[in-house]
């Protein structure tokens, strides 16, 4: 199997042919793809596997260090080319360039400030960092010396992050004072001491200090970023890592319970994140990268940092949010980089969709040659909007398919490669093997004609999740014991006459009305059909008759349109698509919906408020806009 340098697939030919051959052989395409990166030494096996156990092994015998692949191999050739790009929060702050040369040298540095701190391979080290260049640097950190980073996002309350820290047992918490989002201050610092009352295992904290508000440091525990920096040599060979070893534990945000600590290892995920970034976004050597999501998430672990380093490409990070100063702020972005591949989030186009269109035709966005979405569905308007405004109908729009579990994009449009079409992830990865189930678990064949089912995976792919830290059993339970011998994703997912796959979204999310089993989202879906509607979620409330029947939380593009012949026309919208067991009981407008950071709803607290609980809504701080509970609950019906 011969395998292009860069990894790219140019054409929908080379892609079939790919495809075909990775069915095949997946050992053998997998192994040529890895035959692509730096290894110290080669791997005796590619695969060893086994879904029942489940238990998957990737490149064993295989050593590397993921930091090599993302910095020194890019040193003799590209040393001056710039890695990251950092936007601040206050665009009156200086736009920074750091080059492979510098952030190489930054991270072999910090290295030693974390060796110097008694951080050794295998140990974890927490981060709660804002968008700034140093969190970049303390991840490769970490990884230049085989400890596992696990990333806390800084918008997370003292409880959600003394939980992690203790789940994954860090020994040192890697920090800033504070944390700029727009108008808004956040002390990150006084967090940390909260949450540090109940890490018993955290024995340093490093601060970064970032900006100039005052506060508090702890003898013997507490340094400062700068002085361990200043007494640390800037050598430091990297870790020489087995290719199975962890690279990072990152807590999916968690709709209900307990976070899970999704382990990644460090040979399947490199080779995964990369292999995806380079086919995906077919970016070209000069081309200049921006992915709006947060480090926090898995996005910004695989797409901000370690694919497009490792791929060599430029990569922008962005400290500050769309909306600040102004909400032309992403467009402004856009064209003073001449950002050429933008990723962002249906959520994010969403709101951005109902902001005057000055605010993107004050920029010139000529630059741009492909937008990305990822997260959840998107849905047709926000499509379009993006479509249009943003890519002027010249840029492939690629809508990736992933989630934290798989690491890299699993199904996705391909730049160039196949027809982007709207609200579709088409067309699974060379490496890929997706099928649909039905509801008794069987295998749905695909004859070409529309099938629709739940979406799993019948073989091992290397960036995926090898377990969860500490809890294998809860790994197995979630993820291979729905469907025997196979991943569960929990997604429903249509494939249409053409081939192409259609994610609908969580299975999970289903009601039961009169003994009918409704998911929420095809009749989210057929609420977001009037033009009227922005957005909306459905959950069930307890009904004397029916069990439960649906409460809907309606967000509309105009306040102004609210109405009680609009929700008449919506209910009747629904009984036309959904038929009339989908029909909403009740309908609340409301102006935003509770969302975790990666966009997903928390119906938890959806489904409180429709039952008139208005109070004790738990933890909230993973939202990104817990202030919408209150207005929520206060106007609930
Ligand atoms: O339901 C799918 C949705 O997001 C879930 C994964 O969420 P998370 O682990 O937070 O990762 C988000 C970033 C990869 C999936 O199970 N999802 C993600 N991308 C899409 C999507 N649904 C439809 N289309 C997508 N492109």
């Amino acid at each position: 199997m011969q395998i292009p340098n860069d990894l790219r697939f140019r054409t929908r030919e080379a892609y079939s042919e790919a495809y075909k051959k990775s069915m095949e052989n997946p050992e053998e395409f997998w192994g040529a793809v890895a035959e692509k990166f730096k290894w110290h030494k080669k791997w005796d096996r590619v695969l060893e596997w086994d879904f029942e156990k489940p238990e998957v092994k990737w490149f064993q015998g295989g050593k590397l260090n993921i930091t090599e692949n993302c910095l020194d191999r890019h040193l003799e050739q590209h040393g001056e080319k710039t890695a990251i790009i950092w936007e601040p929060n206050n665009p009156k702050d200086q736009t920074l360039h750091i080059s492979y040369k510098e952030l190489h040298q930054r991270v072999t540095q910090f290295a030693n400030v974390l060796k110097q701190n008694g951080i050794e391979k295998g140990d974890r080290v927490c981060i709660y960092m804002p968008m700034i260049p140093e969190l970049a640097v303390a991840m490769l950190a970490c990884a230049r010396i085989g400890a596992i980073h696990a990333i806390v996002f800084a918008g997370f309350s003292v409880k959600a992050i003394a939980k992690r820290i203790n789940n994954a047992g860090c020994k040192m918490l890697i920090t800033a004072n504070g944390n700029y989002r727009g108008k808004k201050y956040i002390d990150l610092k006084g967090i940390c001491d909260e949450a540090l009352k109940e890490t018993p295992s955290i024995k340093t904290v490093i601060v970064y200090k970032h900006g100039d508000k005052d506060f508090q440091m702890k003898e013997g525990r507490d340094k400062f970023w700068r002085d361990e920096v200043n007494k640390a040599k800037t050598e430091c060979a990297a870790q020489i890592m087995d290719a199975e070893d962890p690279l990072f534990i990152l807590h999916t945000s968690g709709s209900t319970g307990t976070p899970k600590g999704m382990v990644h290892t460090i040979g399947g995920y490199m080779i995964g994140t990369t292999y995806t970034f380079q086919n995906v976004f077919q970016p070209d050597p000069n081309d200049v990268y921006w992915c709006t999501a947060d480090i926090g998430w898995i996005t910004g672990h695989s797409y901000i940092i370690y694919g497009p380093l490792s791929a060599g490409a430029t990569t922008l990070m962005f400290e500050g949010i769309p909306s600040y100063p102004d909400y032309g702020r992403f467009w402004e972005i856009v064209e003073k980089n001449k950002i050429t591949h933008f990723y962002t989030a249906p959520t994010a186009i969403r709101s951005l969709a109902t902001q005057s269109l000055d605010y993107v035709k004050a920029h010139d966005l000529s630059s741009l040659k492909v937008l990305g979405s990822v997260g959840e569905p998107i849905n047709e308007e926000a499509w379009h909007w993006y479509n249009e405004n943003i890519g002027k109908k010249n840029c492939p729009i690629v809508d990736t398919w992933w989630q934290t579990e798989t690491g890299a994009i699993m199904i996705s449009t391909m730049a160039g490669i196949n027809q982007p079409k709207p609200r579709f992830a088409t067309l699974p990865l060379p490496g890929v093997q997706p099928v649909l189930m039905d509801d008794n678990g069987k295998e749905i064949k695909y004859t070409g004609k529309k099938v629709r089912g739940r979406l799993a995976i019948k073989f091992p792919w290397p960036s995926m999740a090898r377990t969860i830290w500490d809890n294998h059993e809860r790994y197995k339970k979630v993820y291979f014991t729905e469907f025997k011998g196979k991943y569960s994703s929990g997604d429903g997912a249509y494939i249409d006459e053409e081939g192409d796959y259609r994610i609908t979204g969580r299975v999970d999310d289903v009601i039961i009305v009169s003994g009918h089993n409704l998911e929420t989202a095809p009749v989210e879906n057929a609420i977001n059909e009037h033009p009227k509607v922005s957005e909306s979620a459905i959950v069930g409330f307890p009904h004397k008759i029916k069990g439960k029947a649906l409460y809907a939380y309606v967000i509309l593009y105009s306040k102004e349109d609210a109405s009680e012949e609009l929700k008449k026309e919506i209910k009747e919208l629904v009984s036309k698509l959904q038929g009339p067991i989908a029909k909403p009981d009740k309908i609340q407008f409301v102006t935003d919906l509770p969302k975790t950071r990666s966009a997903k709803i928390m119906r938890r607290i959806l489904r409180k408020i429709a039952a008139g609980e208005t109070q004790d809504f738990g933890d909230t701080s993973t939202l990104v806009n817990p202030e919408v509970v209150k207005e929520i609950a206060d106007h609930a019906l």
